[in-house]
Formats: structure tokens, sequence, C-alpha cells
């Protein structure tokens, strides 16, 4: 069995959300604390053990090669020389994406990267602390197939994601997923489980992909291409626990700002005492 070494991070969308910001910047270099969110979620990989990436960008993307270059020492920064010695272990590898066509699409661009391996999928604009990716190789390494990583979201939140099915304890490690539809209304959701967009896919996935027709929006859904693959292969759910934060959201990304800064060796204590000293230990 080998071990999981690749990751596909997909970096291609509008961030539209975010507007008139991504007019010249992409949403994955919005900056938390000291770091873009994009370097965040290659040192989630980073850290899980893999060593070649493969980035899905788009137009309006070259900051985030350019934000991956090494400086190799030339100007003396702290932040730049840990940058450096992680791009000194990693392969980065970058593909366009030809126009937007969807999460699933994206991900179809990753075939010739990926061969014969089972891949982690880590969303460009997405945060988790602890890493999330640890958690779901952890269950690869003992059941080598499919692992999603969800939460729990109140039914609001249900039309924003893809949500699954399971008839197993969902309060396991891990539990099989029997089904799963894309931003369901909240009438039609079988759960209140969400994708949160963290998952180990196998090669397999490349031919669920083909078979998977465009949404009412034309594009093609990874959630629907693994609707498929739960037909014939199995798919495990894990509930993470942690703290995710997905950027691509205001609030969101505000809050990540506040909360990480809160525990950030440099300035923490600043921000503490700035908010109001309510923090203070
Ligand atoms: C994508 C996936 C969805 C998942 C979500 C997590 O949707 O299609 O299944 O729940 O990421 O953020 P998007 O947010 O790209 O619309």
């Amino acid at each position: 069995m080998k071990i999981l070494t690749k990751a596909v991070i997909p970096a291609a969308g509008l961030g539209t959300r975010f507007l008139p910001i991504t007019k010249s910047m992409p949403k994955e270099m919005m900056p938390v604390v000291h770091k873009p969110v994009i370097h965040y979620v290659v040192e989630e990989a980073y850290h899980s053990g893999i060593t070649d990436i493969l980035i899905i960008t788009g137009k309006e993307k070259r900051a985030i090669e350019d934000y991956f270059d090494m400086e190799n020492g030339l100007i003396p920064n702290k932040y730049l020389s840990e940058l450096d010695s992680m791009l000194k272990k990693l392969n980065i590898y970058y593909v366009r994406q030809k126009g937007i066509r969807g999460l699933g699409d994206a991900i179809a661009h990753a075939e010739a990267f990926v061969a014969d391996d089972s891949f982690a999928v880590l969303l460009g604009d997405t945060i988790t602390q602890p890493p999330c990716l640890k958690e779901l190789i952890q269950i690869y390494k003992k059941l080598h197939c499919t692992v999603i990583a969800v939460e729990k979201v109140p039914p609001e939140m249900i039309c924003n994601y893809g949500i699954i099915s399971t008839s197993e304890d969902a309060n396991c490690e891990s539990f099989v997923i029997d089904d799963l539809i894309e931003k369901p209304g909240v009438d039609e959701a079988p759960s209140d489980l969400a994708i949160l967009g963290s998952y180990i896919l196998p090669p397999t996935i490349f031919k669920y992909l083909k078979q998977t027709v465009p949404d009412k929006n034309g594009e093609i859904q990874l959630t629907d291409a693994l609707k498929l693959l739960a037909k014939n292969e199995r798919i495990v759910g894990h509930i993470y626990s942690g703290r995710r934060y997905d950027i691509g959201n205001k609030l969101d990304w505000l809050k990540s700002n506040i909360e990480l800064s809160l525990v950030d060796p440099e300035i923490g204590k600043e921000i503490r005492a700035f908010l109001g000293g309510h923090f203070d230990d």
C-alpha cells in the first residue's frame, strides 16, 4: 500500500464574494495574520506528509505562482525563510482550468498528475486548525478507501454544501457514506452533515467525473461524481471537530484573522490587550 504523497488544491474560483478586492488579487491570497490563505493550505498538506502538490489555477491567479517561488535567502526575513524551507521539500505544479466549470471539472485537470495514486484534495480557500487532512490520512491508512471530512451545519446553511447520508453511527471515527447530494434544499437534505472540502480520493474518480452530467449551471460537481463512485466503491465519512474557516466568506475571513492573531506569538498579546483585556491569561 503506497503512502499518500499527492495533493490537489483547486484555486481557480472567481472570489466574487470579495469583490472589488478580487478584481486584481486571487481570493486565495487574502492575508490571514502573517500569511495568505493558500499558504495555510499548502502547509496543511506538507505537515500531513504530502510531497507533491498540484494547484489548479485560472484567470488572474498568477500571484499564487509568484508567491510559491523561492527567495533563496536573498531578502532576510523570518517568514520568508520558513516558507523557503518548506518549499525546498515540496514539488509544486500548476495547471490552468479552462474556464469556470465547477469543482469536479477543476479536479479533472489533475488526471495526469495523479496517475494511478490516491490523492488528497484541499480547497484553496479553506483553513482547518488542527489540520483536517492528518485525521483523514489516519483513516485512509486503516481502510484504504475514499475518505471525506464532514461537519454538522445548521439548517439554514445546508443549501451551501454537499450533504451526505449514512445509515451508520456518524459519531464513530469513520462511517460508510451511502449517498451524497450537492447543495440540496433543507427539505430534501438527507442529514445535516456537510462536506467541508477535505477529501482523499482514488484515481478511479476520473472515470466517474467523465460520466458526470453538468448541473443546471453547466458545472461538473465533484459531489455528483462521488455519488456515482459510492455505488461501486466504499466512501467513508469522518466528522471533523476542529475549526474550519471558509475564507471565501467575509465573516469567516475576519474571524480567522481575529482568532489566529490572538494565539500568534508575535502579536497575540497586543491583540488581546487591544480587544479589551478579555483574553488576558
Ligand atoms: C464545494 C463543494 C461542496 C462542499 C463545499 C465546501 O462547493 O461542491 O460539496 O460542501 O465546496 O466548501 P463550493 O463552496 O465551491 O460552492
